[in-house]
C-alpha cells in the first residue's frame, strides 16, 4: 500500500552573500539532507506509529507520501500512485491531516466546510449524509456544525479536520501529531475513532505523533527516525523488549512492610511503590528471575504480575543513542 525505497529529501541552504548597501547576492551554499535512503513497506489495514524527535524528517516523508512535497531521489507508491504526480484518483484515495494546518474554513459555520468538501469530492448526497451524521454523532459534534471554524476548541477543530479528512473515505490516512495538545479525554475520543475507522473501514493509517498513549492504544508496529534515517522498524512489543533493559514486577503478598524491608538492602532493585496488599519493584530485565526467586523463597508470595517498561522512556533513550 505504501511503498518508499532509498526516499531522500535534500533542502537548499542559502547564505547571503556580500553585496551592495542595500543588495543581496543570494548563492545556494549546501544541502541539508532531512530525509536519507529511506525504505518503508507498509500493507494495508496497517496501523503504524511514526516517531522521531523534533526535526527527525518525519513531516518531510509524510509530506512525501501524500504528494505535497517532491522527492530528490528515490521510489515512491502510495496505492499504486506516484505521489507527486498528484493524479486525480490519488489525491481520493488520501487523506493527510496536520495538527498546525486546517483545512476548515475560518470564517464559515464548519458544515459549509464539510459540504464544500463532500462536493469537490463528488461524494452522492445519500452517501454524504451517512457519513457526515455518523461522524457528527461519534464526535458530538451535533451543535457545533454553525459554529464558525476559528472559533472551535483545539479538540473540536481536531475532529472537525478528521470528519473531513474521511468524507470522501480515503484508503490511506497520514496523521501527523493529530493529539497534540489535546485534553485526555478528547485524544482518547480521537483514538477511538481512528481504531474504528482502521478496523472497520481497513483504512492503512501512519500516524507521527509524540503521545505514546496513542502508540501503545493503536500501533502495532512502530517505525522511528532520526536525523532523516531509519533506526528501527518492527512490532511495538519488539521495540520495548530490545530497548526496555527495565522491568517492573509487583509481589502481592501478605505482609507488604515486611518485604521491602527484606528488600531495602539489595542494590539491583528500586522499589517503585507499595500497597496495603502488595509491592512493586523495578529491576533489570536480565536480573529478574533470580530476584524472584529470591523473594520467593524468603516470603510467600500470593500472585506477581508484570509491566513493561515505560514506552517513552524507551522511545526517549532510542532517541538518545542515535
Ligand atoms: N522547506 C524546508 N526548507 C528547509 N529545511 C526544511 C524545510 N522543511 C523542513 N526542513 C528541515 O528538515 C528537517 C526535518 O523537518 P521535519 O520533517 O519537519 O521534521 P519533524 O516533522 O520530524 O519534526 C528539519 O531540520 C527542518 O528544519
Ligand atoms: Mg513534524
Amino acid at each position: 500500500m505504501i511503498f518508499a525505497k532509498d526516499l531522500t529529501k535534500e533542502f537548499p541552504i542559502f547564505k547571503r552573500g556580500k553585496g551592495f548597501p542595500g543588495v543581496f547576492f543570494i548563492k545556494e551554499r549546501s544541502k541539508f539532507t532531512a530525509v536519507k535512503s529511506l525504505d518503508l513497506s507498509i500493507e494495508k489495514g496497517e496501523f503504524v506509529a511514526f516517531l522521531g524527535p523534533n526535526g527527525a524528517g518525519k513531516t518531510t516523508t509524510l509530506k512525501m507520501l501524500s504528494g505535497v512535497l517532491h522527492p530528490t531521489e528515490g521510489e515512491i507508491s502510495v496505492n499504486g500512485f506516484v505521489p507527486y504526480e498528484r493524479k486525480k484518483q490519488f489525491k481520493r484515495d488520501i487523506s493527510f491531516v496536520m495538527a498546525q494546518k486546517t483545512q476548515l474554513f475560518l470564517e464559515l459555520p464548519v458544515k459549509d466546510t464539510f459540504t464544500f468538501i463532500g462536493e469537490i469530492y463528488d461524494v452522492p448526497k445519500s452517501e454524504y449524509d451517512k457519513r457526515i451524521s455518523h461522524m457528527i454523532e461519534r464526535f458530538d459534534l451535533g451543535d457545533k456544525l454553525e459554529t464558525l471554524g476559528r472559533k472551535l476548541s483545539l479538540g473540536q477543530r481536531m475532529k472537525c479536520e478528521l470528519v473531513c479528512a474521511l468524507i470522501y473515505q480515503p484508503k490511506v490516512l497520514f496523521l501527523d501529531e493529530p493529539t497534540i495538545g489535546l485534553d485526555i479525554n478528547s485524544a482518547k475520543e480521537v483514538r477511538n475513532f481512528l481504531t474504528e475507522i482502521n478496523k472497520e473501514f481497513g483504512v492503512t493509517i501512519l500516524l507521527t505523533t509524540h503521545n505514546m498513549s496513542d502508540v501503545e492504544e493503536l500501533c502495532n508496529r512502530t517505525i522511528v527516525i532520526n536525523k532523516g534515517e531509519k533506526v528501527f522498524d518492527g512490532s511495538t512489543s519488539e521495540l520495548k523488549k530490545l530497548f526496555g533493559t527495565k522491568r517492573e514486577i509487583e509481589f502481592v503478598v501478605e505482609n507488604p512492610k515486611q518485604l521491602i524491608a527484606q528488600l531495602q538492602s539489595n542494590k539491583d532493585i528500586v522499589i517503585m511503590n507499595s500497597t496495603e496488599s502488595s509491592v512493586r519493584i523495578s529491576c533489570e530485565r536480565s536480573g529478574a528471575s533470580k530476584i524472584i526467586a529470591e523473594i520467593m523463597n524468603q516470603v510467600e508470595v500470593l500472585d506477581i504480575n508484570f509491566y513493561d517498561a515505560d514506552l517513552a522512556d524507551i522511545v526517549g533513550k532510542l532517541y538518545r543513542q542515535v
